[in-house]
């Protein structure tokens, strides 16, 4: 017990000696197999410091149930103490009068050194921390199952001519080139990937971030909504509605040569105990080698009424960042620790390669906030986009050309 009061205080933690146990109610999304795995880690070690976690899970990737539900939980004054939202729903929940300051743990634990300024921001409401960031995922990768790709002769692509080329022969091979879910989050993962690949770093920003009319109208946008209808050639009749973990389980068992999605994906591989580089293949969305389509995900304390919960949560707010849980949350997680500082040689070539080039690209140039999770607009914009998305990619008959107005117009209505 002693000892768990000294770490707890060297973490910054507020268990100090004659403080109360208390609940802490954590709402978040994270139901697959590696999902489970990483937020059980969090879930023990605040158990070992005393608290008790209760756990509010809503299934659903992408997190959209989850944020309806947490809505009317706090629509009802009740909302859940702690909860996982992100990216610029943080600036919403705080500008709505909801969430708690954190800044006397982020003090004691050193968090504007030890987060890169792009985290740091996102925890931010006013220059007050009210939440804070569990790891960052690179969303811009690829899953490729090699013994499938071998089978079909083909090459793992690199190039968006080649993943066609890929796609092509895999198909003629009697394959399903790319393992898809038909839900909207996962449409619009796909298209970011494509409008990265096809426009580039600072296209994709003129276009999620900035929402420039000229840009969206663009024959760039024109191109990239276009390549990405090519995907629906390459689908099987399963995908609408499908989970993303189920997608990913298409790959594992050689049902689908690919898919596309964020490392997340490789929590699944890895609850599967399989290794990258031999079993599975981990590479960048073709063309977007050089850029870093970010994802943080982070959980937001909301105020609580009583003290022994407030308590619980500076307590858990205390432990994110301490080496521990960043290593073996991020190792089941699939995403890379949100502390640039971190040994990394007890993670894999994938997290290793998503590391380096997270700081390349955050010196360089090309890292760029995901769209489709949340980081690069408002959820009313970012809906806009995900209707668009998801009509152009199951529609018969509308053109990338009447896409592309369409989404120009839903933006700006939903500005
Ligand atoms: C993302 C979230 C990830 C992952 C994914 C699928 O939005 O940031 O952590 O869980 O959804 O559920």
């Amino acid at each position: 017990m002693f000892k768990k009061t000294l770490m707890a205080m060297a973490m910054g933690g507020t268990l100090a000696a004659g403080a109360q146990a208390g609940e802490i109610e954590v709402m978040h999304w994270w139901t697959s197999g590696g999902e489970a795995r990483a937020i059980s880690v969090l879930k023990e070690m605040v158990e070992d410091e005393g608290h008790t976690w209760i756990d509010f899970a809503v299934a659903g990737g992408g997190g959209e149930n989850a944020y309806t539900v947490l809505r009317s939980r706090a629509v009802s004054g009740n909302p859940p103490a702690a909860a996982q939202i992100k990216g610029l729903e943080i600036q919403e929940w705080g500008d709505l009068g909801f969430l708690a300051n954190l800044d006397d743990v982020a003090d004691a634990n050193n968090w504007d050194a030890q987060l890169p300024t792009v985290v740091a921001d996102f925890m931010k409401h006013d220059g007050e921390y009210v939440a804070t960031p569990v790891n960052v995922h690179r969303v811009n990768w690829m899953w490729a199952n090699p013994a499938v790709f071998e089978s079909a002769g083909v090459e793992i692509p690199t190039t968006m001519d080649e993943l066609w080329e890929a796609a092509d022969a895999l198909k003629a091979a009697g394959v399903t080139p790319i393992a898809h879910g038909g839900q909207a989050w996962q449409d619009a993962t796909t298209f970011e990937s494509i409008v990265l690949a096809v426009g580039g770093a600072d296209f994709f920003e003129d276009v999620f971030v900035e929402h420039d009319q000229d840009a969206l109208q663009s024959d760039t946008m024109i191109e990239s909504l276009e390549q990405f209808k090519r995907v629906s050639n390459y689908i099987d009749q399963g995908a609408p509605g499908r989970d993303w973990n189920v997608a990913t389980g298409m790959v594992i068992r050689g049902e689908a040569a690919m898919q596309f999605m964020g490392d997340w994906a490789k929590g699944e591989f890895t609850a599967a105990g399989l290794e990258p580089g031999s079993d599975y293949i981990c590479a960048p969305f073709p063309g977007t080698e050089d850029a870093f389509t970010f994802n943080i995900d982070s959980l937001a304390m909301f105020k609580q009424p009583n003290a022994s919960s407030t308590e619980a949560q500076m307590a858990m707010a205390g432990l994110v960042l301490s080496d521990e849980f960043q290593q073996t949350f991020n190792l089941n997680k699939g995403s890379i620790p949100v502390r640039t500082d971190m040994d990394m040689s007890a993670f894999d070539s994938c997290a290793v390669e998503a590391m380096d080039t997270f700081k390349s690209t955050a010196a360089n140039g090309g890292l760029v906030p995901s769209m489709a999770h949340g980081m690069s607009t408002t959820s009313s914009v970012q809906g806009a986009i995900y209707d668009t998305v998801t009509e152009f990619f199951n529609s018969r008959s509308m053109t990338a050309e009447q896409a592309a107005t369409q989404m120009a117009r839903a933006i700006r209505a939903a500005q």
